[in-house]
């Protein structure tokens, strides 16, 4: 699946749509690619979400395979980077139902009012910015919530901060992803 979502050609014009660096879902190390998307896949498969919210859009990728596999789902996605309005224009151009809201989320999710039933935290990893994303969704009881980079110290010490005291959510991992579910 993974060759297949890089071979076609919306995923080349939104590498090329937004120059930075940042790591992104299907880029980089094929192996950790495979089973972050392995994950994401299998999870949104379960949740069968109508409306995602996803911090930290970049080049879009996120907002890509949902669209592959979730043609019908509209996507709420957040940036500082003004350069992602670019990415989310052409999956708009590609028929996906998508909000690009810039600014840092602690400031732009934290005001946010909506529903949704499925969140792919991805943005900010330092400066609590995980932790208030995370507790975003929580806030509109988002049923599934991912959290990207668990390999990322602070993200896990975000996560781990959350989880100590009751919250309504259970959490598992797959690979560097924690996977909190609305008990
Ligand atoms: C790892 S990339 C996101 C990858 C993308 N979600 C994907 O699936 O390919 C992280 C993004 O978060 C953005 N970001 C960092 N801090 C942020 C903040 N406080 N608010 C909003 N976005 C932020 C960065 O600009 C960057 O584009």
């Amino acid at each position: 699946m993974l060759a297949k979502l890089r071979d076609l050609p919306l995923y080349s014009a939104l590498i090329a749509s937004v120059r930075s660096s940042e790591g992104n879902t299907l880029e980089g190390d094929d192996e950790r690619a495979a089973l972050r998307l392995g994950t994401i896949i299998r999870m949104l498969d379960i949740a069968k979400p109508s409306s995602v919210i996803e911090t930290g859009t970049n080049k879009g990728l996120f907002g890509f395979i949902l669209h592959a596999l979730h043609p019908g789902a509209s996507l709420c996605t957040f940036d500082t980077d003004p350069e992602s309005a670019n990415a989310a224009d052409l999956l708009r151009e590609a028929g996906l139902n998508i909000t690009f809201t810039l600014g840092d989320t602690r400031n732009t999710f934290s005001a946010w009012q909506g529903t949704a039933d499925f969140a792919w935290i991805d943005g900010g990893h330092w400066g609590g910015v995980c932790a208030s994303d995370i507790r975003n969704a929580m806030r509109l009881s988002v049923p599934v919530i991912l959290a990207d980079d668990m390999d990322i110290d602070e993200v896990r010490r975000d996560v781990a901060d959350i989880m100590t005291t009751p919250n309504g959510y259970r959490m598992e991992m797959e690979g560097a992803i924690a996977i909190l579910t609305r008990i």
